[in-house]
Formats: C-alpha cells, structure tokens, sequence
C-alpha cells in the first residue's frame, strides 16, 4: 500500500488538469483552461476545497513535477504519444464516447485501445494512492477513468470513492456491445457512490450490474437526488444515483449584469451590423452537439423564406475538439461546407448570415455573446448534460432572450419552459427555432423567469454538496431483493 502518512484530504482525479500545457512555437510553454463543461463544473468547487486534483496536461511526452496553484495541488500524470493515440484518442474518444452518446458514430472497438486504456487507468490509480490522505475523499470523474475505482480500492482500501459520470449512460441494449462490459461495470463497483445526470442512467446501470457482475441490486426507482439505488459486492453496498450537474449560476448572473458586459454585448450587436435578431451557438466542435442540424434547420427555414437572412443570422461559436480523431475531422469539413454555402446562398459582401468562429472565446466575452442573443441554439443528438444551456439562462438577468433546447440533453429535463425539439425531426427544429423567434415579449419573460429559478436554485455547489453528502453517508444494510 503507498504511503498515506501525507496526502490530501480531499482528491479530484480526471482526465485532464483545469489547466492544459501548451507548447508555443519559440519553445516555452503556458498554461491555458482546459476546454469543457467537466472543468467548468469542479474547477470552482476544488478551489474552495484546497484539494488536490490529478489529470494529465494535456499534451503527450511531457514530465511534470506536482505543484501548486492558487490553494490547488495539481498532480500531472503523463502519457506517451501512443498513450495519447490509444487511450484518450482511441479508447476514450473513438469507442466509449460514441457508444455511449447513441452510438451516433460507429464505435470502433480495438483490443491494443482497451489494453492502453487498462494501463493508463492503473497510472492514475497509483498516482492517486499517493495523493490521498489515509481515509481521504476521493472523486473520480468521468468516462475516460471507468476503471480506476476498482484499481485504487485495491491499492488504498481505507478511502471513501466516489465516482461521477459526466456523459449520458447508455441504453442496455448498446452497452451489451462493449467487448469488455464485465469490466467496466466491475470497474465502477469498486467506488462507495455511483453518480449519472439521470436516473435512466443509474436504473441502466443496476440492470447491468445484476446481468453482468452478477450482483444482487435495489429494484425501486432512483429519483433526482433522492431514492438512491444499491449493489450488493461482498460485504460492501455501492449506491447508485442521479445528481444532474450546474454551472456557478450566481457567478455568471453577476458579471452578466456588469457594464462591461453589457457594453460589450451592445458592441456585439453593432459589430454584426445591428441585426433585429441573433441567434447562437455555443459548443465544443463534436459530432454530438447537432451544430449540422442547427444550420441544416436554419438553411431550410431561409430556403422556404420562413425567416429573412437580413434580420435574422446565427453566430456559432465552436471550440477545436479531439482534432486528430477521424470522426471529428470529417464533422468539421461537412459544418464548414455548410456555412460556407449557406453564406454564398443567403450573404451579401461584408454580411454574412453565418458568422462561425473556431477557437475557444474567453469567458468574459462569451457572457457578453449570452446577453446579446435572442436565440440560443442548443441542438445535441445526445448530451449528458449541457452546460451552455444553463450558462445562458444564468446570463440573462435582464429576462430576455429565448432558448431552442434539444429533448435529448440531461438539461431538457429541467428546463422545461425552453423551446423543446427533436433533433432527429428537422421540421421540430425549425419549429422551434420560429417560435423562439416570433415570441411575445411577455411569454419570453415568463418562461425565462422560470428556467432561472432552477438554474439560480440548482447551482454547480448544490450538485457537488448532494452527491458528496450521499457519499461521506453510511450506506445502509444490505439490499432487500435478491438479483435474477
Ligand atoms: P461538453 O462538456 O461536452 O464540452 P458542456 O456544454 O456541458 O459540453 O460544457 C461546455 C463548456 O465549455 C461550457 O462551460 C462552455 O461555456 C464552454 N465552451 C463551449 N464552447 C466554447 C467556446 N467556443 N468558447 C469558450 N468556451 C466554450
Ligand atoms: O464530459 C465531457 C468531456 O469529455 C469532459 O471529460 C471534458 O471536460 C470535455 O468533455 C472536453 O473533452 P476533452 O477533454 O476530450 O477535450
């Protein structure tokens, strides 16, 4: 067993640091945010904490020593190019993501990627066993480190595991394909709480808990932060349950009503030539977020002349993602066809109908995006959760704007006053997208008033206080029912 005579109390273990290293071209190097809602959500809360927090920097072949920054440990764990290739690109990216986001690509399903992905996950086992305080909390988050619950159980039995999966858990019936099902599932039962965005996800999991690792499970439903469901493995019970993730709404309710914000977003709105309406969107570049259909639904709409391309344009604002794997190569030409011809249709010369940026926009700026826009476009296949979603509602303090909400995100569950839509159905998008546009100003205001008082209420420090107070619990005794 490592030495736990020092440690945190407290240990994050993701993927990657908040923080990612970039090499600059004289040589040196910076640190810079690490893209994505899972950084977003825990950065603020780690902060409070003065835990300690282990990922990978980002970028392959780079050996860094622990430090501190702001109050936080950061324990870098490295991986080779290969490990890069295969774990996070391959493994990670090209066969769990898709599978389990609706199987919307073809997962690819590679033995030397699960053994990358098997060795990595041990990497950080063992770097975290030496990070952790004995009896310390640690929480592991997300679909990239499934099985290293399991790993660090059997390093360091005295800390209590959580485990929280960002992306949405998939239906039985698609994880049944996964070569190494039994695995994952018994990689996961090595943590004390289980946590998914819904409780279909957690439900799917019981299921394949019984079927698979053959465990003996609750068979009532789990509710939203309530009602937790539980395994039975030997003498431990794991409980399982949903806890839908937040943003800090009050920090961004706050800068959204400062002056510079609000000046910044009425310079927006000048630099795109003062259109009567602007719609946006606002994502990581991925195959998921249904930005191909946003502008599949608004080409449709301008092709029928239900919407005019001089009062009407859509700024889309996309974050490079997973450059290197092939999906996301391919999704990138086809989006940048697509405003390329829906500009030569619709534009006139220095007024595009598309405006499209691909590079990540700093915060502040993008606040002042959020104030600026009618339409909020947030159209994924499938999302876990959708952090931007509740981003914008966060931002408009003054009850303005209107949000085009696909049905298929964690966040459609609780913004039920949002323009809601099928993805799969172009014509419910277009719906939407025209009554979002066409709204009363007095329906606006009510619907926003109501998706602010969830947003404002559920923040990202409700989310982690919920599922860290089922954790640090004790579990009850063993389940009642007896599995199949
Ligand atoms: P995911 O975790 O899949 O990336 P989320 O919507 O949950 O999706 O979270 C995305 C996070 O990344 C949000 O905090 C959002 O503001 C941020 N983000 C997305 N696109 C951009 C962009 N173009 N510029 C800056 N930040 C972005
Ligand atoms: O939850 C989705 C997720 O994979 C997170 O783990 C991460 O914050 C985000 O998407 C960005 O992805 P990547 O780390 O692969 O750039």
């Amino acid at each position: 067993m490592a030495d736990a005579s020092q440690g945190s109390e407290f240990v994050v273990v993701a993927n990657r640091l908040p923080v990612d290293l970039e090499k600059l071209p004289d040589g040196s190097t910076r640190w810079k945010r690490s893209p994505g809602g899972l950084v977003t959500a825990l950065e603020p809360i780690l902060r409070a904490n003065k835990g300690a927090w282990v990922g990978w920097p980002g970028v392959p072949d780079v050996d860094v020593e622990p430090f501190y920054e702001d109050g936080l440990e950061l324990c870098p764990v490295g991986l080779s190019e290969k490990e890069v290739a295969d774990y996070y690109e391959g493994f990670s990216n090209a066969t769990l993501w898709p599978l389990y986001h609706d199987v919307i690509v073809k997962p690819v399903y590679d033995r030397s990627w699960w053994n990358a992905y098997v060795e990595v996950n041990r990497r950080f086992a063992e770097t975290t066993s030496k990070a952790a305080a004995q009896g310390a909390t640690v929480w592991i988050q997300d679909y990239q480190l499934q099985l290293v619950p399991k790993m660090l159980r059997m390093l360091r039995p005295d800390l209590t595991i959580g485990f929280f999966l960002h992306i949405p858990f998939p239906p039985v019936e698609l994880f049944m394909q996964m070569p190494w099902r039994t695995e994952i599932v018994e990689g996961l039962l090595g943590a004390d709480l289980i946590g998914f965005h819904l409780p279909g996800g957690a439900q799917n999991f019981l299921y394949l808990a019984r079927r698979l690792a053959g465990q003996v499970t609750s068979r009532g439903t789990v509710g939203v932060r309530s009602k937790l469901g539980s395994v039975q493995v030997g003498f431990r019970t794991v409980r399982v349950g949903a806890f839908p993730i937040s943003i800090d709404s009050g920090d961004l309710d706050e800068k959204s009503r400062s002056k510079a914000v609000r000046d910044r977003a009425k310079q927006i709105r000048k630099e795109l030539g003062n259109p009567k309406r602007i719609m946006l969107g606002v994502d990581r570049l991925d195959y998921t977020k249904g930005i191909d259909v946003r502008l599949n639904a608004f080409r449709e709409l301008l092709e029928e002349d239900r919407v005019d391309p001089v009062d009407n344009i859509i700024v889309q604002l996309a974050t490079p993602s997973r450059e290197r794997v092939e999906s996301y190569k391919a999704m990138r030409g086809e989006i940048e066809q697509q405003v390329g011809r829906i500009n030569g249709e619709y534009g006139q010369v220095g007024h595009p109908v598309v405006h499209y940026l691909h590079r990540p926009i700093p915060r502040d700026d993008l606040i002042a995006y959020f104030v600026a826009a009618d339409v909020m476009l947030v159209t994924p296949l499938r999302d876990g959760m959708n952090l931007v979603a509740k981003e914008y509602i966060a931002s408009r303090s003054d009850l303005g704007g209107s949000l085009v909400l696909s049905e298929f995100t964690g966040a459609a569950a609780e913004l039920r006053q949002a323009y809601l839509c099928n993805p799969h159905d172009l014509d419910s998008v277009k719906d939407a997208i025209v009554s979002a546009l066409e709204q009363q100003p007095e329906d606006g205001r009510r619907h926003m008033r109501a998706m602010r008082r969830q947003v404002l209420a559920h923040d990202v420090d409700r989310w982690a206080r919920s599922f860290l107070n089922a954790l640090s619990e004790p579990a009850e005794g063993a389940p009642r029912h007896v599995h199949e």
